[in-house]
């Protein structure tokens, strides 16, 4: 240690005089205590997701990202996924409080809201969700309901850019898209094309079938035929996007795919963890609001909340439609069997492992 550092003392270093001294409830209320502590715990968790989000983005957001920082990238999301399975837990806390407790102070807290966290937007912008894609509880944007300097920082957000967008342009540069002469795509198309196959024979002599149940599992599968064009025609794709259906681009989608595919080898194991990853912070967040709607529910029933909204039911919506990463939870729909994996000629194997092996020159 620096032996001009100077000696520390613990809550000075904390500023525990300033943290321990800013609880200061609106009224006489025992349990308004444990309300104000809850939130500000969840606003301090979020302060440093915030902290490790900040900080992925800016090793993500580079035309060149090295293998070591998508390796830290990981690390500091799987961080976020820690605190995000703790702050659920959180709400174990508060329900300690009564329903009936709670509105011996809700009066205090009008017109002030949870919707006025602006960490909350911050995240949530940082993130990807698209302004349009939000669920309105008023006419007019979600930050009619802060204060300037709030609306100023999460409308600056959303100029992005987001982590939706530099995992797209990371994952649409990736190297392994074209194989030199071997022709994947036509390969994997070829193996898809067997699949359905196989389960079109399936469907035709399962005897537990009637004729009904054979012609709806068969327009089923003629749905997942269509649905495949995704990976397979640029022009379809742009449709998808069109529709609102699907969000990454055309290469970002195969790329993910490739590594989804082939994650067991060697250089594509990084980059599966980083999309695993960004598939559970997403799914800890649609877990989080589910968690806290049904505490609302729980609390003010079908009561509108203090932010105006219609409480529980408006955050119901939230946690269907709030998601980020969507496209990565439905790549599973494009995933084929191991066995029927094309398999990759010697020099891409060898392309797809480090560079420093053993044995090579
Ligand atoms: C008794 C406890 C709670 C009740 C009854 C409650 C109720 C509500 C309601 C009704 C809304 C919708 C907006 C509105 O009309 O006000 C909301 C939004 C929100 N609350 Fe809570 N809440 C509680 C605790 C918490 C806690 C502990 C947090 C942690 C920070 C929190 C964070 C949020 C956030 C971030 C939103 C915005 C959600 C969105 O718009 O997507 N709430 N809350």
């Amino acid at each position: 240690m620096d032996s001009q550092h100077k000696p520390v003392y613990y809550g000075t270093y904390l500023h525990l005089d300033r943290l321990l001294d800013c609880q200061e409830p609106h009224s006489e209320v025992h349990d308004e205590m444990l309300f104000i502590i809850v939130h500000q715990a969840f606003e301090l968790w979020f302060k440093l997701i915030l902290h490790d989000l900040d900080s992925v983005l800016a090793l993500m957001n580079r035309d060149y990202v090295d293998e070591s920082d998508v390796g830290l990238a990981v690390t500091r999301l799987q961080r976020i996924v820690e605190i995000q399975r703790v702050i659920i837990e959180h709400f174990t806390v508060l329900e300690t409080m009564t329903p009936l407790d709670f509105l011996e102070f809700r009066d205090v807290l009008v017109p002030a809201s949870g919707s006025q966290s602006v960490q909350f937007r911050l995240i949530e912008n940082k993130l990807g969700l698209l302004h349009d894609r939000r669920v309105r509880f008023y006419s007019g944007d979600y930050w009619r309901n802060l204060s300037d300097a709030d609306r100023a920082r999460a409308e600056a957000s959303e100029q992005g850019p987001s982590l939706f967008e530099v995992i797209d342009r990371w994952l649409g540069r990736t190297p392994f898209l074209n194989f030199g002469d071997f022709q994947f795509w036509r390969s994997y198309r070829g193996a898809v094309e067997g699949m359905l196959e196989n389960d079109r024979q399936i469907i035709l002599n399962s005897p537990t079938f009637n004729d009904t149940d054979r012609e709806r599992q068969l327009a089923n599968l003629e749905k997942t035929r269509e649905s495949f064009s995704l990976v397979f025609d640029p022009d379809a794709h742009a449709r998808f996007v069109e529709a609102g259906q699907w969000r990454l681009s055309f290469d970002s989608t195969l790329a993910a795919l490739l590594i989804l595919l082939y994650r067991d080898r060697p250089i594509l194991q990084q980059p599966f963890r980083l999309l695993t990853t960004l598939i559970e912070i997403d799914e800890l967040f649609t877990a989080w609001r589910h968690r806290h709607a049904m505490m609302v529910q729980r609390m003010i029933g079908a009561k509108i909340g203090t932010g105006g909204s219609s409480g529980h039911d408006y955050l119901a919506k939230t946690a269907q439609s709030h998601s980020v990463f969507t496209d990565l939870f439905n790549m599973s729909t494009y995933l084929i069997p191991r066995s029927l994996l094309p398999e990759l000629p010697p020099d891409v194997e060898r392309a797809l492992r480090f560079v420093h092996e053993a044995g090579d020159a």
